[in-house]
């Protein structure tokens, strides 16, 4: 009797168990936002609750992450949205940093050359000029239907009466905290005196409050004159840092269209440079597609070989050909024509090629970090934005501005500082990244829809800096190859390559021994075991079902109604 007990709790057990792992949570019919935090996703469905749009829900989105996601979210950063509206107009939105007018591609470099990571990296000197709000702002009056007071309510009252920290938030600000120590303005806001803060702690931040309220009373000049902006330069410049008024008030961003492709009869909008994302996801696609996956075993040796292999090329060909658009005429048409897909895919052999025998091509004419943040929003409408967002490092350089409350970027060292010298990402850059007065860094974001049958069906992005990419590749793969729906996609372990350096990188489990051994007969390497990415993404299925996912890897939010 107590053996038949323990049997059949057991099956229970594995029983519930599988369910767990395989359990989708219920769809919404009418809106959606997911994004890397609970809060700031009931920001945006309030929002949308209220008649706003797709647009309006973004844009307040981005502000309420500023408060309460500090170590990606921004005030301080920038980041590109893409936009497909319910009347078919697609467009994309960059609101990129840019290098300081009176930047010069050798200030990382000391009297010999030598790069210095450091200065690129840390400090004031690693600062870009900031896009978010600009970006955010043009947004909002461009195809946005709310007032911008409406829209900035919400991530006001979360700075002024402050949240309640939830485990990982107060954890990530305690982890932090000897960065932060080595800045009295950072310690203010995140420390409590001196102590860390902890789970349940009610977390008050009236200096980003008030920056907030200036933003609201004065629109972008809140933000880019006047008093915030003295209190941003002011701070910057005391300490040796590039950025001057004038970089403040010139910052514009710019609507572009966005980079389109196609995927076995899907249509995917992503964005272009200055990211490299959209360009080297569709290169991806292109070359993938000469291969039929239907027969495929997910995760097979033979499966990631081919992914592999595509991803040599792709990098390769980012490391020369991507960079700034206003200064650099990069190959976006011949980087995305399906003949040249054909021609990698026909360099493809059956066992691996070493990346020092790819080189970038010739015939046509990187640098980021994991604290990126990716939201996915959807309406009643049918418009759909998916927008990516970052300061760079998690919480950027680590230095709140004094008395403005928000954390600066350290994207400068998204630019290629010396061409060949690897980042904090090991990425390789060339001449078309090089550091130039007033240009945008390339970045690798890639926020992305898909449409099927012209409507969307797949709204998604994730963090990652130079994983960014391949991260994003794979959950599409998931969803259009091997049929899986969206919480099964981004749960499914991955894998990374970047041409340099030459190795893959895995998540635990994504390679089973096996498939271990029969990559290294291939004559692959095997690179760190790590997580890659933190996809926040939404499906809408044939019958207008809104489903939505964030990454298990991350502790973010699907809300909806
Ligand atoms: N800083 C990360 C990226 O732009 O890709």
């Amino acid at each position: 009797m107590q053996i038949f007990s323990k049997k059949l709790f057991s099956l229970i057990l594995l029983f519930s168990i599988s369910n767990l792992f395989s359990q989708l949570p219920s769809p919404y019919k009418n809106g959606e936002v997911v994004s890397a935090n609970m809060l700031a996703s009931q920001v945006g469905v309030e929002v949308l609750k209220k008649g706003g749009n797709a647009v309006d829900a973004a844009v307040a989105v981005g502000f309420a992450l500023a408060v309460t996601y500090p170590s990606a979210g921004n005030l301080g950063g920038g980041g590109f949205m893409v936009i497909h509206l319910a009347d078919g107009k697609e467009t994309t939105i960059d609101y990129r940093e840019k290098a300081p007018m009176n930047s010069n591609r050798n200030m990382y470099l000391d009297g010999e050359g030598n790069y210095i990571p450091e200065l690129s990296n840390s400090g004031v000197t690693s600062v870009g000029v900031p896009g978010s709000v600009a970006g955010l702002l043009y947004a909002l009056e461009k195809y946005g239907t709310l007032s911008l007071a409406e829209i900035l309510e919400p991530a006001i009252k979360l700075a002024e009466e402050g949240f309640i920290l939830d485990y990982h938030t107060a954890r990530s600000f305690s982890y932090n905290l000897q960065d932060f120590s080595m800045y009295k303005s950072s310690m203010n806001v995140f420390s409590k005196g001196g102590r860390p803060y902890e789970e349940g702690d009610r977390f008050f931040q009236p200096n980003l409050a008030w920056t907030l309220k200036q933003l609201k009373e004065k629109g972008r000049d809140g933000f880019y004159k006047g008093k915030t902006a003295e209190l941003f330069v002011d701070q910057i410049q005391k300490n040796g840092g590039y950025i001057t008024f004038n970089d403040l008030e010139v910052y514009k961003p710019i609507e572009r269209e966005p980079i389109k492709g196609s995927y076995r009869g899907y249509k995917i909008i992503s964005m272009g440079p200055p990211s490299s994302g959209g360009v080297c996801l569709i290169q991806l696609l292109n070359i993938l597609e000469n291969y039929s996956f239907a027969k495929e075993e997910w995760g097979s040796s033979s499966y990631i070989h081919k992914l592999v292999e595509a991803m040599k090329y792709v990098y390769a060909d980012r490391s020369k050909h991507l960079g700034d658009p206003d200064f650099y005429k990069v190959p976006v048409n011949s980087l995305l024509s399906k003949e040249y897909a054909k021609e990698i895919f026909k360099k493809i052999k059956n066992t691996a090629t070493p990346s020092s025998e790819i080189s970038p091509s010739d015939k046509i004419s990187f640098l980021e970090s994991n604290e990126t943040t990716h939201y996915s929003v959807y309406d009643s409408y049918g418009n759909a934005v998916s927008t990516t967002t970052t300061i760079n490092s998690s919480y950027g350089n680590k230095i709140v501005v004094d008395g403005a409350g928000f954390l600066m970027n350290n994207e400068m060292d998204d630019f290629s500082s010396k061409p060949g010298e690897p980042n904090i990402y090991g990425l390789i850059g060339g001449e078309a990244n090089a550091i130039e007065p007033g240009k945008r860094m390339l970045s690798s974001m890639a926020p992305t829809i898909i449409l099927k049958e012209g409507k969307p069906y797949l709204i998604l992005g994730s963090p990652g800096g130079s994983t960014i990419i391949t991260v994003v590749l794979q959950v599409v793969l998931n969803c259009l190859d091997f049929g899986m729906n969206i919480k099964k996609a981004i749960d499914m372990p991955r894998i990374h390559h970047q041409w340099l350096p030459d190795s893959i990188d895995y998540e635990p489990f994504a390679l089973t021994q096996d498939v271990k051994d029969n990559l290294i007969k291939l004559g692959h390497k095997l690179g760190r075991e790590t997580d890659l990415g933190r996809v926040e993404g939404i499906m809408i299925d044939d019958k207008n079902l809104i489903w939505g996912e964030t990454d298990p890897r991350g502790y973010g939010g699907v809300s909806g109604y």
